[in-house]
């Protein structure tokens, strides 16, 4: 695929491919990341936590998120870009939730939104659908219900949690998503519901019968050491690396051995 559009995603589950993705906030990152040849680049509003410092993705708002893709999209050539609706911008009511997407759209330049819950913005996401605005769902623990759910443990372990998330996924390609994210769940669930649907589901910490993978980019490099939930792989330790370049950066500058000779003029 030279371009990745949301026709190839779902060409790729017919054909058995796995999808990669992974986050992305900014330039440098998604110029990485795109180079790596990594299918998706999700803008989360995992921003919130990870850009911005906040404890959840509650307060990040719509111009951050526009902000946060247009500085992805500059850096592109072959991975699709997805952003996330932040959350206010699109439970209220189907036009307030069309206006958000179309900001995105237009002001970033993205291809496709995210949004969160089934059954619920099942209104919501038929209207940006109709706009021409390719969708992906998100279902199971989804951050912007963290106060409903109390907790950030694995979610529909339970038979009617479980029914209603089957349920919701049906829901959200029978009205034309794309794609459906599904975030901590039972591993035997999600993959009973990847085999159920013909669009791709993308699982974090919901095992490996899904149709493809996302992980918080500062996470699979190890640059959050504080956070540990058993389904993150870490791909590198950038925290001690960056720690140890931080560390060895003040020692020369105190011990004036930065700069040298050579690196004056
Ligand atoms: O915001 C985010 O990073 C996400 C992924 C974890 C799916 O929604
Ligand atoms: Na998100």
């Amino acid at each position: 695929y030279k371009r990745i559009t949301v026709k190839s995603l779902v060409d790729m589950k017919k054909h058995g491919e796995k999808i990669a993705m992974l986050t992305a906030y900014d330039f440098t990152m998604a110029k990485i990341v795109d180079g790596a040849g990594v299918d998706v680049i999700l803008v989360g509003d995992s921003a919130s936590n990870v850009m911005a410092g906040h404890e959840t993705t509650l307060p990040i708002t719509l111009d951050h998120m526009i902000y946060h893709a247009s500085s992805v999209i500059r850096a592109i050539n072959r991975s699709l870009v997805v952003v996330d609706l932040p959350f206010g911008s699109y439970q209220s009511d189907p036009k307030e939730a069309l206006r958000s997407a179309i900001r995105i759209m237009k002001e970033s330049g993205a291809h496709a939104v995210k949004l969160e819950g089934g059954k619920e913005v099942k209104d919501s996401i038929k209207r940006i659908l109709h706009a021409g605005i390719p969708v992906m769902g998100h279902l199971g623990l989804t951050p912007q219900s963290i106060y409903k759910f109390g907790t950030y443990t694995v979610r529909a372990k339970e038979e009617q949690e479980a029914e209603k998330l089957k349920s919701d996924a049906l829901l959200l390609e029978k009205m034309g998503c794309f794609a459906v994210v599904l975030e901590k769940v039972p591993a035997k669930l999600a993959k009973e519901v990847a085999e159920s649907l013909t669009i791709p589901v993308i699982g974090i910490g919901a095992g490996n019968g899904v149709d493809g993978q996302v992980l918080v980019v500062h996470d699979m490099l190890g640059m959050t050491h504080e956070f540990n939930p058993r389904f993150l792989r870490r791909y590198a330790d950038l925290h001690s690396q960056m720690t140890d370049a931080f560390e060895s950066y003040t020692r020369d500058v105190k011990n004036r051995d930065f700069p040298s000779d050579e690196e004056q003029y």
